[in-house]
């Protein structure tokens, strides 16, 4: 375990703006976690940390952040067609992908290279190319951060939907995730739902086609659309796709007659792509001051160096803005406030 005090946020967090919290500590197992829990500074808020790649500081954090380093993996069971795993919620995600996809443990591989760690993962439901983590989780071990209380929570429990889980609703801020359970695989199944992907397959030999193809595109097409945060600042996505109602849809398409609106039937209705109600108010690609909308993919915005919190959130509510008046449709950020 390692603590420390007016800790420098530059190194834990991919939006790249400048930020300091009173206290950080990395953990190595659960029973640190435990130790901890009653020592903790009574009154002080605390945040659960994962890779920092989802989150903007809105100034420096007067509080504990607290960062698991649980980097276990182990077989739980097997099954003729299925393997079960048990990972450490401190795994870097894109790792733990690229271990499954060597080692021929299938299912996640459209997953790749998204950013930050098992355990977030399993907060955030991430999501790309067709594939959502919670629908290969098993059970998600978690401890209370209020009494050092440890629980299995399963799949079915933590209310998977499109970004979001009961970890980021009414349990917010409740639990450390410890570990993970997957559920992979034996045989690969290429997911081919993505457009794309679809189309790369296409061009492929049914026999040549596997995971670790599947993982290349993927990552190829990925480091061709989003930057890198190493470069420019930013969190991925930054805003959620609204999910509207048929009617809403078939009213907004009556509108827009000339153009097909592009748009995924979902279970609760009709998903349309933040980045075209963006790009479409004219958002991509311009800036505000030194924060901006990223010229190759418009849900994303970026700090364009030395952007403050403000100036990102005062960029992100005039689209917000934009968006409602012009289609009158409410997007929300995807990124957490910190
Ligand atoms: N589009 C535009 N302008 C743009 C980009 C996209 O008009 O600048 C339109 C196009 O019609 C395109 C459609 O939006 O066909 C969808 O674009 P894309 O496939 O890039 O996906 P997305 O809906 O913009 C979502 C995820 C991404 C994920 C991709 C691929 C959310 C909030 N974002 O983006 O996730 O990689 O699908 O599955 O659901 C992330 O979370 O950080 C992230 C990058």
């Amino acid at each position: 375990m390692e603590k420390y005090d007016h800790y420098s946020l530059a190194s834990r967090h991919t939006f790249g703006v400048e930020a300091y919290a009173d206290y950080w500590i990395d953990y190595d197992s659960p029973e640190d976690l435990a130790a901890l829990i009653p020592i903790l500074p009574t009154g002080m808020p605390v945040f659960h940390m994962g890779g920092g790649s989802n989150l903007l500081f809105m100034g420096d954090y007067k509080g504990v952040l607290l960062h698991s380093r649980i980097k276990t993996l182990e077989v739980v069971s097997h099954a003729e067609d299925v393997m079960f795993l048990r990972v450490g919620a401190g795994w870097n995600w894109d790792e733990f992908v690229d271990y499954c996809v060597t080692h021929h443990l299938y299912g996640l591989e459209n997953l790749s290279l998204i950013p930050g760690e098992v355990g977030a993962a399993a907060v955030q439901n991430i999501g790309a190319y067709g594939e959502e983590v919670g629908r290969h989780i098993v059970e998600v071990e978690v401890m209370e951060l209020k009494t050092g209380q440890r629980k299995t929570i399963s799949q079915k429990d933590c209310d998977y939907s499109y970004r979001s889980s009961r970890f980021k609703t009414d349990w917010k801020g409740m639990y450390a995730v410890l570990y993970v359970t997957f559920q992979l695989h034996k045989h690969f199944v290429p997911n081919l739902t993505y457009a794309p992907i679809r189309e790369f397959a296409e061009t492929v030999d049914d026999r040549e086609l596997d995971a670790a193809l599947i993982r290349e595109k993927i990552i190829q097409i990925r480091q061709e659309k989003l930057p890198d945060p190493r470069l420019l600042g930013n969190a991925g996505s930054f805003f959620k796709n609204p999910v509207i109602s048929e009617k809403e849809y078939q009213d907004l398409q009556a509108r827009y007659a000339h153009q097909q609106i592009p748009a995924y039937r979902t279970d609760n209705g009709v998903k349309i792509p933040a980045a075209w109600l963006i790009e479409k108010c004219g958002w991509k690609g311009r800036k505000l001051g030194r924060a901006g909308v990223y010229r190759k993919q418009a849900l994303v915005l970026v700090n364009l160096g030395g952007a403050t919190a403000d100036e990102i959130v005062a960029l992100s509510d005039r689209i917000c803005q934009d968006v409602k008046s012009r289609f009158g449709i409410i997007i929300q950020p995807e990124v957490i406030f910190v």
